[in-house]
């Protein structure tokens, strides 16, 4: 039996493991140097604009939303179909998250629901870039712009992926950045918030911290109370080595994703992710399993050939939370859909082709009707 394929595993090299034990040797431990570099890294990847650091990719979204000025009594629009993070960052600044469905083909925020869905107490969109692939920031951004207002966009996924050309994080309003252990490049847990102009910059740096305002030598203010959200050097050493190598890994999960297209079995019924090898940066290879099949068997069968399969995401709007807040079944009808019969399968840069092959014949092995009929999860 081959070892067992996880969906997915970070991809850390000698360098960066011998440069986290320099940091760990020198005294310094916390936010230093190392963020302070793997923020100028950014920045520079950024088209130069300015770049915070952050413990998390929620704490980001959190506060991008206070730096846009979203509070209590305000609406946020965004996606069902996300990491719940997405959503309860808008509970955490007491704004109201309002949910639209998805486009089933991109599987991310359907503009047009979008435009219908803004109201007076409209403040911000939250667009998601689910598994990759960008949503349509011309678009996105048009409409934001001629109804006025803010973007925070969660592209918490979307590292190294790029709207015509131009790479998410160096245009648009807020950027919001996830270095957790899954993403494209990690810094175990980390994330960056991109900032629209360099007039933010004090109150995100506060906000990141208790609120603290530091001047001169020993000068300290607070005005409003801020979060402990501060990235350590550790993290940053991890994000610094992973950066260089973001064009590498990009390049081998857009061939390994074109390598799924090729062995894949389309007869199995199944809905395949877009086909697009020049903006996404295929953080997942994820498809939509045919109605009839039960969805945790399936994991436990692919389980059972060795091969890992994760589930991002369920329609959050489902979750106790958000049907206490008056969100029900049936109203998102693509989002509900995806989200009952989605899986993540194996992809990540020190993947093999063979591997591919590997997750594509087990596919066809477990969803075979014969198999299927033997888990019990489809009509004779
Ligand atoms: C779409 C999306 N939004 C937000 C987050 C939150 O990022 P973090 O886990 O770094 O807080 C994630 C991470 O899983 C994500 O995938």
């Amino acid at each position: 039996m081959p070892d067992f394929l996880p969906f997915t595993r970070p991809d850390i090299d000698e360098a960066t493991i011998a440069g986290v034990g320099e940091v760990l040797r020198s005294g310094w431990i916390t936010s230093g140097p190392q963020v302070r570099a793997f923020e100028a890294a950014l920045s520079r990847y950024c088209g130069g604009r300015p770049v915070r650091c952050f413990n998390s990719g929620t704490a980001t979204l959190e506060v991008g939303l206070r730096l846009a000025g979203v509070g209590e009594g305000h609406e946020v629009i965004t996606t069902p179909l996300s990491w719940v993070a997405t959503a309860n960052v808008a509970l955490e600044v007491r704004a109201r998250p309002v949910f639209v469905d998805v486009d089933p083909h991109t599987r991310n925020i359907d503009l047009n629901e979008m435009e219908k869905a803004i109201t007076p107490a409209t403040r911000a969109i939250i667009p998601v870039d689910l598994a990759g692939l960008p949503v349509d920031r011309d678009r996105l951004n048009e409409i934001a712009n001629r109804r006025k207002l803010r973007v925070v966009e969660d592209a918490a996924q979307a590292f190294g992926a790029n709207w015509r050309g131009r790479p998410i994080g160096s245009f648009g309003d807020f950027v919001s950045f996830s270095f957790h252990a899954n993403k494209n490049i990690t810094s175990a847990e980390g994330g960056a918030l991109v900032l629209p102009d360099e007039s933010v910059v004090p109150r995100c740096e506060a906000l990141r911290l208790q609120g603290v305002a530091r001047s001169g030598e020993d000068g300290m203010e607070v005005e409003e109370p801020g979060g402990k959200f501060n990235l350590t050097d550790v993290a940053a050493r991890i994000g610094l080595g992973q950066l260089p190598q973001l064009e590498r890994f990009t390049q081998r999960r857009r061939a390994l994703a074109r390598r799924y297209f090729e062995r894949w079995d389309r007869s199995l019924g199944c809905e395949l992710p877009v086909e697009d090898y020049e903006q996404s940066n295929w953080h997942m290879f994820q498809v939509v399993l045919p109605a009839h099949v039960e969805r945790a068997g399936f994991i436990a069968a692919m389980r059972e050939q060795g091969i890992g399969v994760g589930v991002h995401y369920p329609a959050m709007h489902l979750f106790k939370l958000y049907r206490r807040l008056g969100w029900r079944e049936g109203q998102f009808p693509h989002a509900e859909r995806i989200g009952r019969g989605i899986v993540t399968l194996p992809l990540f840069p020190r993947m093999a082709d063979a591997d591919v092959d590997r997750v594509c014949e087990a596919v066809r092995k477990v969803l075979a009707p014969a198999q299927m009929r033997k888990m019990g999860s489809v009509p004779n």
